[in-house]
């Protein structure tokens, strides 16, 4: 019989979400502050990397991870992690702060308020690893032409959108629902990344889920494709 302290728990989640308050590169903003003030990096995010280095958002970024390898292989891009948990942001922030990695940052918020954080054009690439497939939900997909136009609000003309999934479902439906209809470019798509011998950033650094994904025998698939 496996035993849960709740109170443990709720202890450490505390402790976390308390020192995410400290961590100089982790951002969360209530909705007051945003309708009051707005976000004050948006259109601003290369005074406060202090360089003008092209900025890569990966979506739903959990722990960080991703982010973090990311911005290992990559040191001349700025990576920003997006999630709506801080208990798992904690992590990431926790990390890149230790090792003083001055090209990552992250942000709490809802992937739907996404625009509210960044101006035209201000974003090179965005990531979109292990979403929610959302079954039952098609609007709530993050590569829904709901969010697709969102993202086009900051995204730079001819940025790629990755999308890495353990979904065949939300594989097909990006293709032929979403990519198909709009003539979207596709410049790299495969059913099963790991057997097709694809080389590059998709293939140099896991996600947590994929690890897991990877362990199980699923296959991972993987589209870049282009939205202007
Ligand atoms: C399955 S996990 C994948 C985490 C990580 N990308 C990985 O591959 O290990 C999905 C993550 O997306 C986040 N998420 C889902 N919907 C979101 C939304 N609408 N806004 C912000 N984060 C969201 C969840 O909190 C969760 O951390």
């Amino acid at each position: 019989m496996v035993v849960i302290n709740l109170s443990t728990m709720g202890k450490h989640k505390l402790a976390r979400f308390a020192e995410n308050l400290t961590f100089p590169n982790l951002f969360q903003v209530s909705f007051e502050q945003l309708e009051e003030k707005g976000f004050e990096w948006k259109g601003r995010w290369n005074v406060f990397f202090g360089n003008d280095n092209p900025i890569v958002l990966e979506l739903g970024c959990g722990k960080g991870e991703y982010t973090i390898a990311l911005a290992r292989e990559n040191s001349n891009r700025n990576h920003i992690g997006v999630d709506i948990k801080g208990a798992r942001l904690w992590r990431g922030a926790k990390t890149s702060n230790e090792e003083k990695m001055g090209n990552v940052a992250f942000l709490r918020t809802r992937i739907e308020m996404i625009d509210q954080f960044f101006a035209p054009d201000e974003v090179s690439e965005i990531w979109i690893t292990f979403p929610d497939p959302q079954p039952k939900k098609p609007m709530k997909r993050l590569t829904s032409e709901r969010f697709l136009s969102l993202y086009r609000h900051f995204l730079k003309s001819g940025g790629p959108v990755h999308l890495k999934t353990d979904s065949r479902e939300l594989y097909d439906y990006t293709m032929e629902e979403v990519i198909a209809p709009a003539h979207y470019e596709v410049e790299a798509t495969t059913a099963d990344l790991y057997a097709s011998g694809h080389s590059g950033m998709a293939t140099a650094v896991q996600t947590f889920y994929e690890s897991m994904f990877l362990k199980e025998g699923k296959p991972i698939t993987y589209i870049k494709f282009r939205i202007n």
